[in-house]
C-alpha cells in the first residue's frame, strides 16, 4: 500500500526548499523500500489566489482528506496577496479543519552549527515547543466597528477552551514523561493576561498531578524569551498558547544558528484527519529566487512525516543525514550562506540524499 502525500510548494523559496525535501524523502523511500506517492498542488500560494480570486478551490477540504499526509512548503507574499488572507486562506485553514491540535517544534543545536550564543556547545540547546496550534489567541472572534471614525474601535478575542487546553496538555507532558529529564515548562503570561492565562496556568496544574514523574516549572513569556538566550539549557518540553509557541518556535531554533533548519509538524494526533509537516520559516522574500535558502527545515520535517506514517528508522535516517553533512562544517560541506557556507539549496539538498542514500 502506498501512502499518499499531498505536496504543496506554496510561495516563495517553498517552491525552492520542496524540491530538496522531495529529493530526500525520495532517497529514503528506496533506501528503506517505502512506497509513497506525491501529488502536486498550485492552490494554497499566492499566484494562485491572483488567478482565481480565492487561496483555495471549493472542493479543497475533499480533496485534501484523501492523503495521508500534507507536506507544505511556505506560504504569503505580502507584496501580491495581504498576510492575513493568504495565511487564513491556507495554513492557518489546514490547521483548524483537520484538527492538527499539536504543533511541534523541536529545536535543537547540531553539531557544525555556531550557536549565535556565546560558548553554547551541542547538548546545551536539545528541546521541544509544543504549541497549541487551532485556537488561543489566533481565533476569528472580534470586529472592526466605527470605521473610519474617531470613535474606531477593533476588538479580537482570545479563546481557550478547556478540551483545548488539556489535549495539548496531555500530549506535551507524555513527550516530557519519555524524555530523560522528563522537565516541562509551561508559558503563561497570567500576571497580565488576567482571564484566559490564569486558566491556562490552572490546566497546568490540574494536568501535572496525573505526571508526578514530570516536573513542571513556569515563566511569563517576558522572562522565558530571556532565558532562551540566558540559558536555554534549561529547556526540556516547552509548552505553548500558540501566539506565545510561534514567538518561541522562531526564538529558539534562531539560537540554534538560523530558523532555515527549524522543522515542524501539525499533528492531529487521533489521526482522524491528515497531519501537515513544514518548515517553521516563511516565504522569505528577501532571499526568494536567488538560490540560497537553505533546504534542512524541509528537509527534516520530512523526516517528522515518515516518522508519523510509522517508519521511525527512516526519520531517523535522515535526521542522522543532516547532521552528518552539517558536522563537515562550511569548508567541506556545501552549506547555504545562513550557515556561514558557500553552497546553495540544491547542492545542501543532494549533499543530505546522497548521506543518507550511502548510510
Ligand atoms: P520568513 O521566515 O519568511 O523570513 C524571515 C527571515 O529568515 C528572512 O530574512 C529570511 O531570508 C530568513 N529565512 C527564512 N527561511 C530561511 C531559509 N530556509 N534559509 C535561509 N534563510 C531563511 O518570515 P517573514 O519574512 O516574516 O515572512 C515572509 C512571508 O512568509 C510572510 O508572508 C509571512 O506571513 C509568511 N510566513 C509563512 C510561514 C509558513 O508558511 N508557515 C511561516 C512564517 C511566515
Ligand atoms: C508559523 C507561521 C504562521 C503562524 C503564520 C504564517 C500565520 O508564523 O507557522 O509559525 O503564525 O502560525
Ligand atoms: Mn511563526
Amino acid at each position: 500500500m502506498s501512502h499518499k502525500i499531498a505536496v504543496i510548494a506554496g510561495d516563495g523559496i517553498g517552491t525552492e526548499v520542496m524540491p530538496e525535501g522531495l529529493r530526500v524523502l525520495e532517497a529514503a523511500a528506496e533506501r528503506f523500500n517505502i512506497a509513497l506517492s506525491f501529488e502536486h498542488f498550485d492552490f494554497a500560494s499566492c499566484d494562485y489566489y491572483l488567478e482565481h480570486g480565492q487561496m483555495l478551490p471549493d472542493d479543497w477540504f475533499d480533496i485534501l482528506s484523501k492523503f495521508d499526509a500534507i507536506y507544505y512548503g511556505a506560504v504569503g507574499w505580502p507584496d501580491k496577496v495581504p498576510d492575513h488572507i493568504s495565511l487564513w486562506g491556507s495554513i492557518l485553514q489546514f490547521r483548524r479543519a483537520f484538527d492538527q491540535y499539536i504543533n511541534l517544534r523541536p529545536c535543537r543545536l547540531i553539531p557544525g552549527i555556531k550557536s549565535p550564543l556565546a560558548d553554547r556547545e551541542p547538548g546545551d540547546i536539545d528541546f521541544y515547543v509544543v504549541r497549541e496550534n487551532t485556537e488561543g489567541e489566533y481565533s476569528s472572534v472580534g470586529g472592526r466597528m466605527f470605521e473610519g471614525t474617531e470613535r474606531e474601535v477593533v476588538i479580537q478575542d482570545t479563546v481557550m477552551t478547556r478540551t483545548g487546553i488539556d489535549r495539548v496538555l496531555k500530549y506535551a507532558f507524555e513527550l516530557a514523561a519519555k524524555r530523560p529529564r522528563r522537565k516541562l515548562t509551561s508559558a503563561t503570561k497570567s500576571n497580565g493576561i488576567s482571564i484566559t492565562m490564569p486558566y491556562w496556568d490552572e490546566r497546568v496544574k490540574a494536568m501535572a498531578t496525573n505526571y508526578p514523574d514530570v516536573t513542571v516549572d513556569q515563566y511569563h513569556i517576558d522572562i522565558l524569551t530571556a532565558n532562551f538566550v540566558m540559558h536555554p539549557d534549561w529547556f526540556d518540553v516547552v509548552v505553548a498558547s500558540n501566539l506565545f509557541g510561534d514567538i518561541l518556535s522562531d526564538l529558539g531554533p534562531a539560537c540554534t544558528g538560523t530558523i532555515g533548519v527549524a522543522p515542524s509538524a501539525n499533528i492531529n494526533p487521533e489521526g482522524r484527519f491528515p497531519s501537515m509537516f513544514e518548515p517553521v520559516h516563511g516565504s522569505a522574500p528577501d532571499i526568494a529566487g536567488k538560490g540560497i535558502a537553505n533546504p534542512i527545515g524541509q528537509i527534516w520535517s520530512g523526516a517528522m512525516m515518515l516518522e508519523h506514517l510509522g517508519f521511525e528508522d527512516a526519520g531517523k535516517a535522515i535526521v542522522e543525514a543532516i547532521e552528518n553533512v552539517l558536522k563537515e562544517g562550511p569548508e567541506q560541506a556545501p552549506l547555504t550562506p545562513d550557515l556561514k557556507g558557500k553552497g546553495d539549496t540544491q547542492a545542501l539538498g543532494k549533499a543530505i540524499a546522497e548521506a543518507l542514500s550511502a548510510g
